[in-house]
């Protein structure tokens, strides 16, 4: 096994040691594979992709998907707990917030200062905690974006909850579910006060001005919150190890390198939902309130190992299935792009950067480095 592979095993197996490997075993036996207690096990992208356009037959809002975990805490009406009409007029009234021009703003004016402050702790030989640096910079930038104020720990109790969720949980736990209430209580109540006050010029009074009642608001605060920080810990800094341990240097990482790293981490392993009748799924029976679990990591790797070199067309089949596809395809997409473009622009004047130290962190929902120290040669 190359390095590369080592590396990105460990990371996947320090966060799920025996769904991983469940999964994998799984998917050796077909596309599609019913496991008891768990559901129909997804793992081949096209059959995926049938399930996620089909939002009549396959819903998120059903028992075992996203909606039954993430309800009691973000209210009812969030976009990953909505399908259908609803869904879309939600969807449209926030895509306002995630335009390539909007989050390059956000990005240039958040980012700034941290990543310059990256440049100069690499360039004077110190050694640096990418991991740190990016979970940093991304609270900071949904801050921004959401409109809350700077500062407080809420946030990184928002993030130990999403952290500490269970794979193959149906939902909370009464501990997980009044931890996660107090911290995005606490955290949106800013919002939730610019929103009554209207201001135009905070996020929560233009999501009023878009026409979002204050649930919704204070319900796309708390997802922003949760889906916008922990994939980029996980992405930008596996990106960085995997162009090193196949022998590139940082400023090697170019938008084809991305791609291909976003296809073999697949940072979002899995992606949950519910049949809301019977059917079949590659010749496999589904019944009606069976979960169906998409192993998205397996679904794009099935494409061959890491190969930034190869024809883009050979996996364009693929359709960037790592942020989803259909209707709840990943509304931050553009963020993530943005993002993580910012950190290799910061790291490219450092190509012998080496990797000093590195931790993948255990029991996470989202695999990820816990720790990925970085020291650029003087
Ligand atoms: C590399 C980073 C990221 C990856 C791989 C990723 C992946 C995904 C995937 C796979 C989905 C669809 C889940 C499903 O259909 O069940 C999704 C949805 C979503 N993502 Fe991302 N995401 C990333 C970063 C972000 C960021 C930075 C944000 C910023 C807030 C964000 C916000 C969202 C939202 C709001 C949804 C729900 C969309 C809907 O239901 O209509 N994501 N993401």
């Amino acid at each position: 096994m190359e390095e590369w592979e080592r590396w990105e095993r460990r990371v996947q197996t320090a966060a799920h040691p025996v769904a991983y490997r469940l999964m994998r075993a799984v998917a050796a036996r077909g596309p599609a594979v019913r496991v008891p207690r768990v559901g129909v096990v997804v793992s081949d992208a096209g059959l995926a992709r049938q399930v996620l356009t089909d939002t009549e037959a396959y819903t998120k809002t059903g028992p075992g998907a996203a909606a039954a975990l993430w309800s009691p805490v973000l209210g009812s009406r969030v976009l990953i707990t909505l399908e259908g009409a609803e869904h879309a007029a939600l969807r449209r009234r926030l895509g306002g917030l995630f335009t390539q021009g909007h989050v390059a703003g956000v990005c240039e004016r958040v980012l700034r200062a941290p990543l310059g402050g990256l440049e100069r702790r690499l360039a004077a030989g110190e050694e640096v905690d990418l991991v740190g640096v990016v979970r940093d910079g991304a609270a900071e930038v949904i801050r921004e974006l959401v409109g809350l104020p700077a500062g407080g720990s809420d946030f990184t109790e928002a993030a130990a909850v999403v952290s500490s969720v269970r794979l193959w949980r149906r939902s909370l736990t009464g501990r997980q579910l009044h931890r996660a209430r107090a911290a995005l209580a606490r955290l949106s109540e800013a919002a939730v006060e610019s929103y009554r006050s209207g201001d135009e010029s905070t996020v929560p009074g233009r999501l009023r001005a878009l026409g979002l009642d204050e649930a919704e608001a204070r319900g796309a605060v708390g997802l922003f919150l949760l889906t916008g920080t922990e994939t980029l810990v996980s992405f930008v800094p596996r990106l960085v190890a995997l162009a090193h341990d196949t022998g590139r240097g940082p400023d090697e990482i170019t938008d084809a390198l991305v791609e291909e790293a976003l296809r073999v981490t697949s940072p979002t392993p899995v992606m949950l939902r519910s049949a809301a009748r019977a059917g079949r799924i590659g010749g496999v029976r589904v019944e009606a309130g069976e979960r169906v679990v998409i192993v998205t990591l397996l679904c794009t790797g099935a494409y061959g190992p890491f190969s930034p070199e190869r024809d883009p067309s050979e996996t364009a089949g693929l359709r960037r299935l790592w942020f989803g596809a259909g209707p709840h395809f990943c509304l931050g997409m553009p963020l993530a792009m943005a993002e993580t473009r910012a950190v290799a622009d910061a790291l490219r004047g450092f190509p012998d950067l080496a990797i000093a130290g590195r931790r993948p962190a255990r029991g996470v929902l989202i695999p990820a480095y816990a720790r990925l120290s970085l020291r650029a040669a003087r």
